[in-house]
């Protein structure tokens, strides 16, 4: 932002002492640049914008953090051969909102967003005149350095053991898709919290999703006169020739339901806003969830993944960012008349369900629970997703996704937050392409069945 303010500038002085020189006047520089402010400005607009001087102070600060050797995207953007040889795509891609990304709606109508890097009009209008002109490449001399790739300062590593996924293609609720848990041990020596996290997965075409829980190993488990030690042992110890187990859904269904935060495709780097942070206990350790899916990636059939996790923790915070997860769609899984099912060969196959905030768990003598940030998770079918927020006679939308896309699934931060009172109720409505089914769609795991999944994380007070 701050190398793209100071761009005009600094290229009105430019232009403004070549007209100076020009006209052979260049010892009253001082007085004359004042009065020729004018001139050299329209000189400016009719002058063709160049990559290094026009476009280039553009994607240092809005694009390059991705799209640079190492970086995220698949191609560069600090280049100005290989930025030529996209101009169309990358004009396409601005002017349509894909790029950069953030799926959430960011026009004020539903919820008020923190670090929306979404072009502003002027920006918009230089890269369509470069890619739609000459493309002329300009003087490097001058333009803005990339920036660094984005890595969690201060962070701890941490790596999931290596593994080849394994999937039963007859199973109807996860047919391409294996969901392994792992035990990591943080090595923590006092409570802590974590306050960023940075996801990075070995094989990232067949990682679709990492949840990481928190267990205390040392306490009682869902399973009579057993610890939750002996629960994990006993999972891990039933497949000795590979590590972890299979757990779908939580951790496993004996071991508590904590979980810290969720990673997928799209988030790099994710620092908790000012002052909160996720509580793990010295006593505690990690059970890392890894959803991998081979369907879309035959190499990832026989692709070995070791996912890396790099968390920063901190001794205090002000208040603990909780993670509150929930899916009315899969729920239906459990229930005696379920599942609930999407009609097939529907453009806008819609699903809405509803949960009060006590529902949520989220405890009733809080006055009111500010919601810190939102990561809406649908898997290929998704279209649109739409989360309201009723609260007496009000209701607002706090977050709306128009066009679904499985590869940016951020956690989206609100500026803005908006607040849950002890008589909030949500509403989230999805919206699925099943026109490809021949079947219902099931709710399930699967990457080729469906969720309506919402995902929330709310500031609570220490003592709670
Ligand atoms: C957060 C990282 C990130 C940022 C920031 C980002 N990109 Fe991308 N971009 C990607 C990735 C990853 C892909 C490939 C996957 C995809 O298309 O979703 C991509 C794909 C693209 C494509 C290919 C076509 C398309 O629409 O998918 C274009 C063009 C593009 N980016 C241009 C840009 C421009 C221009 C900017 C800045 C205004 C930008 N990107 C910012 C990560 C990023």
């Amino acid at each position: 932002m701050k190398q793209h303010d100071e761009r005009p500038s600094r290229r009105t002085t430019r232009t403004t002492i070549l007209l100076l020189h020009a006209r052979g006047l260049a010892a009253s520089v001082p007085l004359l640049a004042l009065s020729l402010g004018c001139a050299a400005q329209e000189a400016e607009t009719e002058q063709e914008p160049t990559f290094w001087q026009d476009v280039a102070p553009i994607t240092a600060s809005k694009c390059t953090a991705c799209h640079q050797e190492g970086g995220l995207a698949p191609f560069r953007l600090d280049d100005y051969i290989s930025a030529k040889a996209r101009a169309g795509a990358i004009d396409d891609a601005v002017r349509g909102g894909h790029m950069p990304p953030f799926l959430v709606k960011h026009d004020g109508s539903c919820g008020d967003f923190k670090d929306d890097e979404t072009l502003t009009a002027e920006e918009l209008d230089v890269i369509h005149r470069w890619a739609t002109g000459a493309r002329a490449e300009g003087d490097r001399a001058g333009a803005p350095p990339t920036p660094p790739v984005p890595t969690l300062e201060g962070g701890v590593d941490y790596m999931t053991p290596p593994i080849t996924p394994v999937v039963d293609p007859a199973d109807p609720l996860a047919a391409h898709d294996e969901w392994r848990c792992f035990p990591v041990d943080p090595g923590l020596d006092a409570d802590r919290f974590i306050t960023g996290y940075q996801v990075t997965p070995g094989v990232r075409s067949i990682v679709h999703h990492v949840t990481v829980y928190r267990v205390t190993p040392s306490e009682a488990s869902l399973a009579e006169g057993k610890t939750n030690q002996d629960v994990m042992t006993e999972l891990d110890d039933a497949s000795p020739d590979r590590p972890g187990w299979e757990c779908f859904g939580g951790p496993a269904d004996e071991l508590p339901f904590q979980p810290l935060f969720a990673w997928a495709p799209g988030q790099d780097v994710v620092e908790f806003p000012g002052g909160t942070g996720a509580p793990v206990s010295a006593k505690d350790v990690f059970v890392v969830q890894v959803h991998y899916n081979i369907h879309d990636d035959h190499a990832g059939a026989s692709a070995e993944d070791s996912t890396r996790l790099r968390l920063r923790y901190e001794d205090t915070v002000e208040r603990r960012a909780v993670f509150v997860g929930d899916d009315g769609f899969m729920t239906t899984l459990f229930e005696p008349d379920g599942p609930d099912t999407l009609p097939p060969g529907q453009q806008d196959a819609a699903y809405t369900w509803r949960r009060t905030r006590a529902e949520l768990a989220l405890d009733p003598a809080l006055p009111s629970i500010e919601v810190l940030g939102v990561m809406p998770h649908m898997h290929e079918r998704g279209r649109t997703f739409d989360l309201r927020v009723g609260s007496g006679t009000q209701e607002s939308c706090i977050a709306r996704v128009d066009d679904w896309d499985v590869h940016w699934q951020g956690v989206y931060w609100y500026r803005m937050r908006p607040l849950l009172d002890p008589s909030s109720s949500l509403e989230v409505t999805c919206t699925f392409d099943t026109r490809d089914a021949e079947a219902p769609v099931l709710p399930g795991w699967g990457t080729q069945n469906e969720m309506c999944n919402l995902n929330l994380l709310v500031a609570l007070p220490m003592t709670q």
